[in-house]
């Protein structure tokens, strides 16, 4: 075998000559004539055509080969309309890397089986397509902050705090001490470092113990978080919709071909990347609701799945909802200096029912305030002293957001389920392999 190796795109695009390339059998088909095997690799497939003639030697190994062996081969690039990908790699040379055992993973497959075979089925060309859009995304995340002269900075994954309530907490031994936990999220840590950086960003795991078994939950997620010195709320806003804008206008450049794999309709991001994003408030919403679908909810509920679906089938944009009643909403956000019933939070709902994709809040600089709200939700301020702080030295007004990055993927690459949006999804019920 030769040194260098292409990869299948680039002998693709070559078109003709002389290539060696190597990757994983997808397919195999054969008589006592040919072997045609459809390779691939991270990049494409191509057909390889294996003549009984030239392989005499080799055959009895040839012809045994089952899908997902690996192999390395040599041949010449020929143009066949036949072939899955209109080319065909005439072969010279094959040598067998290894020879795979039979594949457990074939048609119609229940969620179950897959889920259980989870590490096999990371090849699928489905989760191939979804793993190369999910690192754009990543990638875009970090692009979008750095170019907006944010620091990357990391908050601890083990806290001894809560932020997004006591309910989805994730308590875990440490040395037989109790009270410590998994980040629900990076603000409590990450407030106090806006006076060494003012603007901060990371992607991070968080976990929630969400005893919901919904198609958006996990218990462990990525989580891209911003927290900004002197920003106000419709800054903030702006932050989120344009990281938002940014991220699916990085997938829609870069990933037209997965997002074909995957059958999404792109013209549903489109208007994502051109039109404002409404932004109503939580009183809006109540009135919306009302009117299109005749739901009563009553004044001091949280929204719940089904109205933030209703609401997101209104438009073909992500949607802004601003000045929740206070009582459902977490300690930290900031009192609406117009109306102490309501805060200056914003949930922002992706269309399509994919649910709240960022939540957000100006916060609360009022010592007083924020230990009432903790007391109200059963908390000790005392445990919360080091958070105060950042209210006693130098506090300034400021603002940040979380968004749900396998949720954001699920969105803009039209999945069922949020569970394919990540490798190995963790959930109440599955937490193997
Ligand atoms: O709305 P949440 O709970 O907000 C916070 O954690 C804030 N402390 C963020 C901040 O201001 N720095 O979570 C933020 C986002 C949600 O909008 C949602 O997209 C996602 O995290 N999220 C989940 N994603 C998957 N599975 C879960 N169980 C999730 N819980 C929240
Ligand atoms: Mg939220």
């Amino acid at each position: 075998m030769p040194e260098k190796f292409i990869s299948i795109q680039e002998a693709l695009d070559n078109g003709k000559g002389k290539v060696a390339v190597r990757g994983w059998i997808y397919r195999e088909r054969g008589s006592n004539q040919f072997k045609f095997l459809v390779l691939r690799d991270s990049t494409n497939m191509i057909q390889c055509v294996l003549p009984h003639d030239k392989f005499k030697k080799q055959w009895k190994e040839i012809d045994k080969l089952m899908i997902e062996s690996s192999v390395e081969v040599e041949g010449v690039v020929k143009k066949e309309p036949r072939a899955p990908t209109n080319y065909d790699l005439q072969v010279e040379k094959i040598k067998i890397i290894q020879a795979a055992e039979p594949f457990p993973i074939a048609k119609d497959q229940s969620t179950e089986f897959l889920a259980d075979n989870r590490h096999l089925w990371l090849r699928s060309r489905k989760m191939t397509a979804i793993l190369k859009i999910r690192s754009s995304v990543f990638g875009a995340i970090d692009e979008y902050f750095k170019g907006e002269g944010f620091y990357e900075y990391h908050s601890p994954i083990f806290q001894s705090v809560q932020a997004e309530g006591g309910s989805t907490l994730f308590e875990v031994p440490y040395f037989g001490n109790k009270g410590v936990f998994l980040a629900q999220t990076w603000q409590l840590y990450a407030e106090p470092a806006i006076f060494a950086l003012e603007k901060i960003y990371t992607i991070a795991p968080s976990f929630r113990a969400e005893k919901s078994k919904t198609s958006r939950h996990l218990t462990e997620y990525w989580h891209a978080e911003m927290e900004a010195a002197w920003i106000n709320f419709d800054e903030l806003n702006d932050y989120g919709e344009a990281l938002l804008k940014f991220i699916v206008g990085k997938v829609l450049s870069k990933n037209k071909k997965e997002l074909e794999v995957l059958g999404r309709d792109i013209k549903k991001l489109e208007p994502t990347l051109k039109k404002k994003f409404p932004r109503m408030t939580y009183d809006d919403v109540l009135k919306l609701l009302k009117k299109k679908y005749k739901l009563n909810i009553s004044w001091g509920k949280d929204l719940r799945t089904i109205e933030e679906d209703r609401l997101s089938e209104l438009y073909d944009v992500p949607v802004i909802v601003t000045r929740y009643p206070k009582k459902v909403k977490a300690f930290y956000m900031k009192e609406d200096p117009k109306n102490p019933k309501v805060v200056l939070g914003a949930d922002f709902i992706a269309p399509e029912g994919y649910g709240e994709i960022i939540g957000a809040s100006e916060r609360e600089p009022d010592i007083k305030k924020i230990k009432d709200r903790l007391k109200e939700q059963g908390e000790d301020p005392k445990e919360y002293e080091f958070y105060l702080d950042t209210r006693r030295y130098g506090s300034v007004p400021h603002a940040g957001f979380g968004m749900g990055v396998e949720r954001v993927i699920a969105w803009i690459c039209g999945l069922d389920n949020i569970k394919d949006a990540i490798p190995f999804p963790r959930t109440m019920i599955r937490w193997q392999p």
